[in-house]
């Protein structure tokens, strides 16, 4: 979703933003554009296409020219991708930027119309553009408070007034914005990835404050302009985390450093063997009373719940229900005290993950989070958040996000489990060695690599494949299905094995690729029979199953042999595998494998 970066300081303003956005691509974009100050007036330089085509369009000089400004990229929402709607939007003496939708920029559009005042765009974020001039009359702050009750929706602005040169004024409500003062000068941006450069020291700007950034140093007040001091934050990674670090793509590097992510996130959490919060803050009564679960999160992150409500549901007998946040916010959902809502999210941001558990605060329900972005809205506004440790993740398919969060799903269930007295320590500290033994299992299920890469040649030209499986192998598959849809583009379904007869199997015919998960011997002699009925239609079959069992090589065109784990253990290789799946078949496509076409890294719009 759209980035920002702003920035004024000692240097040229214009390499900044550049390079800034350059690193805030991953987020998902169509278009880009920056403004600056430049001998005391604004300039504007904006494109539709890649933050490339825009550092070609900006002149650059070899010297300073400019100290101050604003980037954007933006990802369309409120009319078509082009150079006019891109942004920076200018009206009058106001430049801005967004991130975010003003659900009501219709009724203020018509409002400023009477006044005789027309956007050139058609954009929501020209009108607030618009409506910020209208109330300038030389106190910036005056006007942006006067703003403030006009708008109704989600945002982040960064915001230049042409009276004030080397002056960035900035706000959000709903949407990130995170920021630093650093040797360079001071930095505002969407998220991290483009400020770690400069610092590993920032702040989360608080909703409804207004910051004031200059050279020297960046002001934060509230709306009755008392200055505040807000909470420093430290980030424990380092430029080079976000970077390939020589691996082709992104997604390549992130599914490779999954055994690191997933130790991160599970060893210190293990103290005398058995699973341990107290460094996280999480008291031991967080279930107590606790009837009911509710997982909700969106994509990936929702897939990772389909997995956390069978381990929940297995080991501590409460029901468990896994929702899609943008479904569950509109359903008038039973929520009370004693609903426990787990929200799942890498970026801490996805607005319909955070409406959710809004929503579940307003209704008193307990909310523990599995976030990956430290500090991130999601994790501020839970009562408790559990952080995955995966690092910073930059491709858009998320990869080793999801792994770490079935961890934390397992530790979750473990750590409760024991003190719910539904498992003994000694089963508890049974579970917590089979844990372990993921990272070295992942480890070698990535030396499959070359093995899969190879299966993928027979995928690239398919237009229509379907995932299979039953129990936890469904939840994987549905994971396996989204991964190879958002980046190879080729249409996919997943099936629960035993509805297959009741739809799916119309579609098989001669040829149409099948991946069949069978890693669950509860249910592996059902999976099989599934297997052949999909076989006897002329599928292309490829069989995922554990290596120590012997297959009747006459029902699968390829397999692929996971390491030995024990059943439950199976997600995490089974993911590896099914990444791998995806990120070739996506290659032999010829496809951009990290910014799949449309689709955002967070999305922080509804
Ligand atoms: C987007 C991303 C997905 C991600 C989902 C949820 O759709 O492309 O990879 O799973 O958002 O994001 P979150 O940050 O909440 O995990």
């Amino acid at each position: 979703m759209c980035g920002i970066i702003g920035f004024t300081g000692y240097s040229e303003a214009k390499n900044i933003l550049l390079e800034g956005l350059a690193a805030l691509e991953y987020r998902g974009y169509d278009s880009a554009g920056i403004a600056f100050f430049h001998d005391n007036r604004i300039d504007t330089v904006k494109t539709t296409g890649k933050v490339s085509s825009l550092r070609d369009k900006a002149v650059l000089s070899a010297g300073i020219s400019s100290t101050c400004g604003i980037g954007h990229t933006r990802w369309a929402t409120h009319g078509g991708v082009s150079d006019i709607n891109s942004h920076p939007h200018t009206f009058g003496k106001v430049t801005l930027i967004h991130n975010g939708i003003i659900e009501n920029y219709h009724e203020l559009e018509t409002e400023l119309a009477a006044l005789g005042k027309f956007p050139v765009s058609q954009t929501d974020t020209e009108i607030v553009a618009m409506l910020l001039d209208s109330f300038y009359e030389g106190d910036a702050v005056a006007a942006i408070k006067k703003a403030i009750p006009r708008l109704e929706g989600a945002y982040a602005f960064c915001i230049l007034f042409s009276d004030e040169p080397e002056v960035i004024y900035c706000l959000r409500n709903g949407s990130p914005l995170v920021a630093c003062h650093a040797k360079e000068g001071s930095v505002i941006a969407s998220d991290m990835v483009a400020l770690i450069k400069y610092s590993r020291e920032y702040f989360v700007l608080p909703e409804l404050h207004i910051a004031r950034l200059t050279k020297e140093n960046i002001t934060v007040t509230d709306l009755n302009d008392n200055a505040m001091t807000p909470k420093m934050l430290y980030v424990d990674w380092d430029m080079t985390a976000a970077q390939k670090g020589g691996y082709p793509h992104y997604m390549l590097k992130e599914i490779h450093e999954q055994p690191e992510s997933l130790r991160s996130t599970i060893m210190p959490r293990i103290k005398n063997k058995l699973p341990d919060f107290t460094a996280d803050g999480i008291p031991d009564q967080v279930f107590d009373g606790i009837s009911r679960i509710i997982i909700t999160a969106c994509g990936t992150a929702m897939h990772a719940g389909l997995v956390g409500r069978v381990m929940l549901e297995r080991l501590l007998r409460i029901p468990v229900a896994v929702e899609i946040a943008s479904e569950f916010r509109y359903q008038d959902p039973i929520i009370d005290k004693n609903t426990l809502l787990i929200t799942i999210s890498q970026s801490g941001e996805t607005a319909d993950t955070l409406a959710a558990l809004r929503l579940a605060n307003k209704h008193q329900a307990a909310t523990l989070s599995i976030v990956n972005v430290k500090g991130s809205s999601i994790a501020r506004e839970s009562d408790y958040v559990l952080y995955t440790h995966a690092g910073p993740e930059i491709a858009v398919a998320s990869t080793k996000a999801y792994t770490a969060q079935l961890s934390c799903l397992y530790l979750i269930t473990y750590h409760f489990a024991l003190i719910r007295g539904t498992i003994t320590e000694s089963e508890c500290t049974a579970y917590m060695e089979q844990l372990q033994t993921i990272i070295p299992a992942v480890e070698k299920t990535l030396t499959l690599t070359d093995a899969i890469n190879k299966i993928c040649t027979n995928l690239a030209d398919k237009e229509d494949l379907f995932f299979i499986g039953r129990g936890l192998d469904y939840a994987l598959s549905c994971e396996g299905s989204i991964k190879l849809k958002e980046i190879s583009y080729i249409h996919s379904e997943a099936y629960a094995a035993g509805e297959l007869k009741h739809g799916t199997l119309s579609l098989v015919t001669e040829g149409i690729p099948v991946i069949a998960l069978a890693t669950q011997s509860k249910v592996y002699n059902k999976m099989i029979s599934n297997i052949r009925e999909v076989r006897a239609r002329d599928a292309l079959v490829i069989l995922i199953t554990n290596g120590d069992l012997e297959v009747d090589s006459a029902i699968y065109d390829y397999r692929i042999a996971l390491p030995h784990s024990d059943d439950v253990m199976t997600p995490f290789t089974t993911a590896a595998v099914l990444q791998l799946l995806a990120y070739y078949t996506s290659v032999h496509r010829g496809l951009n494998v990290d910014q799949p076409r449309n689709l955002a890294k967070s999305v922080t719009v509804e």
